[in-house]
Formats: C-alpha cells, structure tokens, sequence
C-alpha cells in the first residue's frame, strides 16, 4: 500500500498521455498556447505501462487514462490493455473531450476501458464553439452516441459552469442526462493557470440549492467511483448528480490519488508545485525495485491541501498540462 505523510492511502493514478488537445477550453488551454512539451520527452507507452505496473505492484487498483486529449495519443488502447492486464487492477477509466470517440470508443471498450467521463459544457453548438474554440458539437455527440453504442460500464457528462456563458444551460444538460441514463458531473472551475483563474469565481453551492429542488434530489450515501464528488439522485426520473466542489467546499481530507504526467512527472497534488521526475529515472535502466522506492518516497511527501481559495495565483499550470 502507498500511503504519504497524512495518513492518506493513495490507490489511484491517472495518467495524462498527453498533454496535446485539439481544443482550447477558455478555462483551460489558452489560445495560441505555445508551451506543450516535445515528443522526446514523453514516456513511451511502455514506459507508461511500466510506471503503471510499479503502481499495481503498490497496491493501486484504480487508473485513469486523461491528458490533454488522450485520444490524440497513438497506442492508448494497448496502454489500456496492458493496465488491464496488470494483477490487482479493478477498473480502468478514462476522461475525453469526445471528439475522437467515434472512431476509438469499440476499441478502448474492448481494451478494458470500464468507463468515461466525457467533458460536455453545453448543448448549443455556438456556445460550445465559444468555449473551446471549435465547431466540435455535433462531432462531439456523435463521439457520445458511439460510446453509448460500445456498452461501457457508465458514462459521466463532465461540465464547468461559467457564469454567464453556460450556466443557462443547466436545465437542458439534466434532461439530456436523463434521456441517455449519464450522470452529470458538475466542476467548480479552478484557478490553475491564468485561464482558470479568469473562471474560477462560480461556487455550486446554489446551483446545487435550485437543482435540488427542480428534480427533487437526495443525497447518496455512497460515492459512485471513489472520487471527490458528491453524489445526489432523484427515484422519480433516476437522475444522478455529481457534485465536484474544489474551491467551495474541498476534499483534500480523504484525497487519494497522484497524477502522472506526459512528460514522467509525478504530480503529488493538483494545486500544489510539488512533484517527482521518472523519466530520468526510467531510462537509467533503473530497476523495479529502484522505482517503486522512488514512488514511495515522493507520495511521503503529498502536500496535505491545494490553497486555490487562499492562494489563487499560484500555480501557473493548466490543467492539460498534469492531467484532468
Ligand atoms: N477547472 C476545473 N476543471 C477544469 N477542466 C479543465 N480545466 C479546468 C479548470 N481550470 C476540466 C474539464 C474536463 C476535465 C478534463 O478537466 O472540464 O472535463
Ligand atoms: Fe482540451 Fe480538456 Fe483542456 Fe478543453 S479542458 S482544452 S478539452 S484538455
């Protein structure tokens, strides 16, 4: 078991394949962004797949394959296929701005990928063009529909309402929800990067309040997928909502995972600068034992919390870069 300095058992990765998208989320990427890293200096699949084994052998049953876009990363399904494989591992999930989907979702399907978030801020194509910067809507659905068809375990709709922009959209994105058995996730936009800190003033808190009511919502016990969210459901429609509240109300108590990069980072915590380089590492030729004692020493030292409310300038990372 990995465990850090807090008490934390930490027995969740995800990886971010890339850090390349084909979109430029106003909350995320910046338009024109120049600071992607080079081919060189990604791991290889293999080296993924082999950080990954480090972490099943350390007790890590959960993995979750992100980026940047990971559909744009060549031989992510053989990556799946391999964590897959591994002894221990009980699901394998992956988040996707859907516009590759439908030409991916049957083979990740087959590959082991349980389930998906898929990132989806509104339903009108000129306000999702607004958003990332892309006439991506229909492409998008189309993604959607084909993972429907590719029979994964659940699908969660990823949204960040921005005030202004698509927070109207809300009504529409619980009926869509309903209509295809998805569970809405909701994000409180947070102030990674000058892009995120341009949007991260929207507390959930009310919308929560007005949802609540609207479709007769009552919180569940149980969390669905071991993440921070907070889950409430309505036995009349069977509606699920999922609530992710990093700035109003934070979950770093009981976090348990750590991020590994594109570029072989080990990010310890999404608001904090604090990491471990592999890469170096791996292609040393260090061996397995060498690595796991690398891993278990940088996750001693997990910071114990983001500080996005009391210090929101701080990290000028976005979010393609460690990893959704
Ligand atoms: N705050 C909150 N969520 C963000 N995402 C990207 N940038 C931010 C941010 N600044 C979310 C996207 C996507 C997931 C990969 O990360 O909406 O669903
Ligand atoms: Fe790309 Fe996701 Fe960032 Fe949007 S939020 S720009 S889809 S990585």
């Amino acid at each position: 078991m990995l465990t850090d300095s807090f008490g934390r058992t930490v027995d969740y990765l995800r990886i971010s394949v890339t850090d390349r998208c084909d979109l430029r989320c106003t909350y995320c990427l910046p338009q024109g962004f120049k600071g992607f890293a080079v081919p060189k200096d990604w791991l290889t699949i293999e080296e993924l797949a082999r950080v990954a084994a480090a972490f099943a052998r350390l007790g890590t049953k959960r993995f979750r394959l992100t980026g940047g876009e990971p559909l744009l990363r060549k031989g992510l399904a053989d990556l799946a296929a391999e964590i897959s494989r591994l002894p221990g591992v009980e699901d394998i999930s992956l988040t996707t701005n859907g516009t590759q989907l439908k030409q991916h979702a049957q083979a990740l399907r087959n590959a082991g990928v349980k389930r998906l978030n898929i990132s989806l801020d509104s339903l009108r194509r000129d306000c999702i063009t607004h958003i990332t910067g892309s006439d991506c809507l229909p492409q998008v659905l189309e993604g959607i529909q084909a993972a429907q068809n590719a029979g994964f375990e659940r699908i969660k709709i990823n949204m960040v309402p921005l005030k202004g922009i698509n927070d109207i959209d809300l009504d529409d994105m619980v009926a869509f929800c309903i209509r295809h058995g998805f569970i809405l996730n909701l994000i409180e936009a947070m102030p990674l990067g000058a892009t995120g800190q341009a949007h991260a003033k929207v507390s959930l808190q009310p919308v929560l309040t007005e949802l609540q009511q609207k479709f007769d919502l009552l919180p569940l016990k149980e969390t669905i997928g071991g993440g921070p969210a907070r889950y409430w459901h309505s036995s009349n429609n069977g509606f699920t909502l999922g609530l992710i509240t990093p700035m109003s109300q934070h979950f770093c108590a009981t976090c348990n995972r750590v991020r590994l990069s594109a570029t072989g980072n080990l990010h310890l915590c999404l608001g904090q600068e604090d990491k471990a380089p592999l890469r170096e590492l791996l292609r040393s030729g260090c061996s397995d034992n060498e690595l796991d004692h690398h891993i278990r020493q940088a996750v001693l030292r997990k910071p114990e919390k983001h500080e996005f409310v009391e210090n929101p300038k701080k990290i000028i990372r976005v979010m393609a870069l460690t990893g959704g």
